[in-house]
């Protein structure tokens, strides 16, 4: 046989043979039958990963496309019984939240991560391994991590932020909240950006680069602010009305709004142990419309502060983001509320839960190695 003939002849089966493989590795893919960690370890040893450590609540967003939200809550069966009955050491989110009479709970995020508060520094830790775990880790060589924390977690936080990190990724990057919302929806070029969250309202300007400290102005008044604010506002107006910190949470969550307008929002109360269902809607909008000052003159400040020869880009640019940004009419009222500082554009990011999370994967696939830190 001639060399061509031969060619002919293995060519075609050479091509069954390849085809075969791969349809057979996709069909074990697709019923996960036991496939090699090493075979897919080949095509895609590095895991990205962006995380949003938040005070309410937490976002994990991996290049492998795998995205959860959990509430930053932490639980630890309060003794043997809690224990035996839960069936667990500890519970997160709202597995915690289900089960918290027979826990104790922790806001790791919240109470910021001290080195002398070991309870809570401990919960931060074993949150942020659930987090990470939820995005199958294990099935990669390394893990490169961009994290976003609260701004009020300070410096040495930071550093025990690292060592919660330890062991479970191979580098990170720490950034703002309102620089990974910037990068994820590519807005870095000129913008404000306003995160409000839970804990704080975080008020950056970007301008092509990492903001500096200079760039970013922070005030306490933000979505737990409101929530005691509409509580005052309910316990004043149905004198013996008993109300908790997260039924408020959620009614506000339900039927927020800003403007002149009233709206009917009614929920059902207990006063003195007695059933009433009342109209709200009065409350919610005063509650609302209370913070808006506040972030109004902040973001003032922000702009005042700004090179004069950029300040019209930015008056231009001004991105409302966090689970703040979700009460109804925000950017309109907000516009409304500095429109004396000149022609301003205030918008709202489309997907406020997941922006920063989004944003950070994003900056983690793109940012060279030399920006990381290798922490193992
Ligand atoms: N529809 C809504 N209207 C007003 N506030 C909301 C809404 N949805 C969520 N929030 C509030 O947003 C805050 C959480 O926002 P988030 O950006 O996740 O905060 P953090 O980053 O501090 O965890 C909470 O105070 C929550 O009650
Ligand atoms: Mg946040």
């Amino acid at each position: 046989m001639k060399t061509s003939d031969w060619a002919q002849f293995f060519f075609p089966i050479a091509l069954i043979l390849i085809g075969y493989d791969k349809v057979n590795l996709e069909v074990q893919c697709r019923f996960g039958l036991d496939i090699p960690t090493g075979m897919v370890n080949e095509m895609s040893d590095r895991l990205y990963v962006g995380i949003d450590l938040g005070t309410y609540q937490s976002t994990i967003s991996s290049s492998a496309g795998a995205s959860h939200t959990i509430e930053t809550i932490v639980g630890r069966p309060k003794d043997p019984v809690a224990r035996n009955f839960l069936g667990r050491d500890v519970l997160f989110g709202n597995d915690a939240l289900k089960n918290k009479l027979a826990c104790n709970l922790y806001r790791p995020m919240a109470a910021g991560v001290a080195q002398d508060d070991e309870a809570n520094l401990a919960a931060a830790k074993a949150f942020v391994s659930h987090l990470l775990e939820t995005v199958d880790p294990e099935e990669y060589d390394e893990v490169f991590g961009v994290i976003c924390s609260p701004s009020h977690v300070s410096f040495t936080d930071k550093s025990n932020l690292v060592a919660t990190l330890r062991g479970q990724v191979n580098a990170i990057m720490v950034v703002t909240e309102p620089f990974a919302t910037a990068y994820g929806i590519e807005e870095i070029a000129g913008s404000i950006v306003v995160d409000i969250g839970a804990g704080t309202t975080d008020i950056a300007r970007i301008h092509g680069t990492f903001p500096s400290d200079e760039d970013q102005i922070t005030i306490q008044e933000a979505g737990d602010w409101l929530d005691l604010a509409l509580m005052e506002l309910v316990v004043k107006k149905y004198t013996g009305a008993q109300v908790t910190k997260d039924m408020v949470r959620r009614w506000k969550e339900a039927s927020s709004y800003v403007g002149k307008e009233t709206k009917e929002v009614m929920v059902e109360l207990s006063v003195e142990g007695k059933k009433q269902v009342v109209d709200i809607g009065d409350l919610i909008v005063e509650a609302c419309e209370s913070i808006i000052p506040l972030v109004g003159n902040a973001i003032k400040k922000i702009v005042a502060t700004a090179d004069p020869e950029y300040q019209p880009v930015l008056r231009n640019n001004i991105i409302l983001s966090g689970g703040g940004s979700l009460i109804d009419g925000i950017a309109a009222r907000m516009a409304e509320e500095i429109s004396d500082i000149g022609d301003v554009n205030v918008w709202c990011v489309e997907d406020a839960i997941n922006s920063v999370a989004n944003g950070a994967l994003k900056l983690a696939g793109e940012m060279p190695d030399d920006m990381y830190t290798a922490i193992n």
